[in-house]
């Protein structure tokens, strides 16, 4: 059987790459849900909504484990959907608690990003409570990046100044660690590197979410010997466009 892996868009094939690098010999389907991107800004019981189709679709296809590797839908849903469905589902969670273990004693402060729904989130902001007693957590929303990576514009002369001005109120002389917490923003880790220092890493979820996904499939026996296949859909359709099937290899290619 197959592992479904979920986002609003093209964000999650950041989470595909490292899955298909340490499970090779299983088969996926990856769904976008083009039609509904961007997630973040919009209303949660609206996106909700869009959630709750897609995973339906995945489930009607058969599959023994889904990946929502969307930061946005996890945070909305994440709790319904494992109450709904009886196969294991994997949300995505923002690396706080290992940007808190290396700061916290190095006087270094630490910047989450995601996206704006996200951050208004109770699963962000109770987890960001729960592990940030010395308040060094900072928020910021980069929701325009999802918007530049589903035009596949990753070109600098257009990223690079809206990232300047998001970060110009803060001192990133202060900061230890950006958290990317919108699997979307991964594809813009280099430009983002460029305007820290160069002491300032940049953490994802995505490592964290593939280690659950094969330690829950080993622990219910459910690891195959698949092809490797991907197969793609855009908000239930199958992707049969052979440019449209390029660009997502291109990206998959791009990531290694
Ligand atoms: C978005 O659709 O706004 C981004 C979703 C996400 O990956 O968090």
């Amino acid at each position: 059987m197959k592992i479904g892996v979920f986002d609003s868009g093209i964000g999650g094939i950041t989470v595909l790459h490292d899955a298909v690098k340490m499970l090779p010999n299983e088969d996926y389907i990856y769904y976008a849900d083009t039609m509904n991107v961007p997630y973040g800004t919009k209303p949660k019981e609206e996106v909700k909504k869009y959630i709750f189709y897609a995973i339906d679709f995945i489930v009607s296809q058969g599959v023994k484990a889904i990946v929502v590797a969307c930061n946005t839908a996890t945070s909305v849903a994440i709790e319904e959907l494992r109450n709904r469905y009886s196969i294991p589902i994997i949300g995505m969670e923002p690396a706080v608690k290992p940007a808190v273990e290396k700061n916290k004693n190095a006087d270094k402060r630490i910047l989450v990003t995601a996206t704006e729904l996200t951050l208004k989130q109770d699963k962000l902001q109770n987890l960001i409570a729960k592990l940030d007693n010395e308040h060094i957590v900072d928020l910021l929303s980069l929701q325009e990046l999802v918007r530049f990576a589903e035009k596949f514009d990753f070109s600098e002369e257009t990223v690079l100044p809206y990232l300047k001005e998001r970060l110009s109120n803060f001192d990133l002389s202060n900061y230890g660690t950006v958290v990317l917490g919108c699997t979307h923003f991964t594809f813009f880790k280099d430009m983002i590197q460029k305007l820290l220092p160069e002491d300032v890493d940049i953490i994802d979820g995505n490592m964290g979410t593939v280690n659950n996904l094969r330690r829950i499939l080993e622990e219910m026996n459910l690891l195959n010997e698949g092809n490797g296949s991907i197969d793609f859909y855009n908000s239930g359709v199958r992707v049969e466009d052979q440019e449209k099937l390029r660009q997502y290899k291109d990206l998959l290619k791009q990531l290694d």
